[in-house]
């Protein structure tokens, strides 16, 4: 909880002095009501603030989903391919926004997108084993041994120790879930590849407490409601 002259200042629209004459004036509203006072505590990312009727941002930090679609870049910024902060209006691009890990550049689907780097940093954490679920369209069909050996934690070619991973089939087995909690470069992809049944397409439908919005076509994103940020920043770490 913050004060609320403190927080509306700090969005650089007033000073604390002029937040303590609007607040007097009563013009300044926190979830509906006039605000009591400018030394009011208030929560800075779920309450809703007003000035003069108009809604204003005083959340710290932005929350994107983006549904991510095939043939862009999880990065920042490259020279010569599009990526994904290319999907965001200018004045989320200058705020910062990264994406919180990556997907190939063929994978779609499940991409959050913030500037809060201590979130990001407990989601990405090895220790945090936040779940990571992808749909996976493979060559072949799911078996129990291909189940045993992701639940048994994979070791591939290279050496690579996999945790315990989740395999579950679907329709006919061409089709499935796989369930990682971990994130290693090309790991869903690598491991199949390793059973024999290589993925063709590979699509993200939750990291964590976070579930893909049906209604977010490839290529379209919307901020987070309160609800799932709330969960998000709720997960625990644990060792
Ligand atoms: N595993 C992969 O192989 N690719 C991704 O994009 C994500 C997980």
């Amino acid at each position: 909880m913050e004060r609320l002259d403190k927080l509306l200042s700090s969005t650089g629209r007033w000073s604390r002095k002029e937040v303590k004459t609007l607040v007097s004036q009563g013009r300044v509203w926190v979830d509906g009501r006039a605000a009591a006072g400018p030394e009011e505590k208030v929560d800075p990312v779920n309450a809703v603030f007003a000035v003069d009727g108009q809604i204003v941002d005083c959340a710290p930090f932005v929350y994107v989903m983006l549904n991510k679609p095939a043939g862009v870049l999880s990065a920042t910024e490259d020279r010569n391919q599009a990526t994904v902060l290319d999907l965001l209006p200018q004045e989320l691009k200058r705020r910062g926004l990264f994406p919180v890990g990556r997907l190939d550049k063929d994978t779609t689907g499940l991409l959050l997108l913030t500037d809060d780097g201590a979130l990001a940093h407990r989601l990405l954490s090895p220790k945090s084993h936040v779940p990571k679920v992808y749909l996976a369209h493979i060559e072949g069909r799911v078996d129990q041994g291909d189940i045993d050996a992701l639940a048994a934690g994979m070791v591939l070619a290279d050496g690579l120790r996999c945790l315990p991973a989740g395999l579950e089939p679907l329709g006919e087995g061409n089709i499935c879930l796989v369930t990682l909690q971990e994130g290693k470069y090309h790991q869903v992809k690598r491991m199949l590849a390793a059973r024999g049944k290589p993925v063709r397409t590979l699509h993200r439908q939750s990291m964590g407490p976070l579930t893909l919005d049906e209604e977010l076509q490839p290529g379209k994103w919307r901020f987070l409601t309160p609800v799932e940020r709330a969960e998000l920043q709720g997960l625990e770490v644990t060792t």
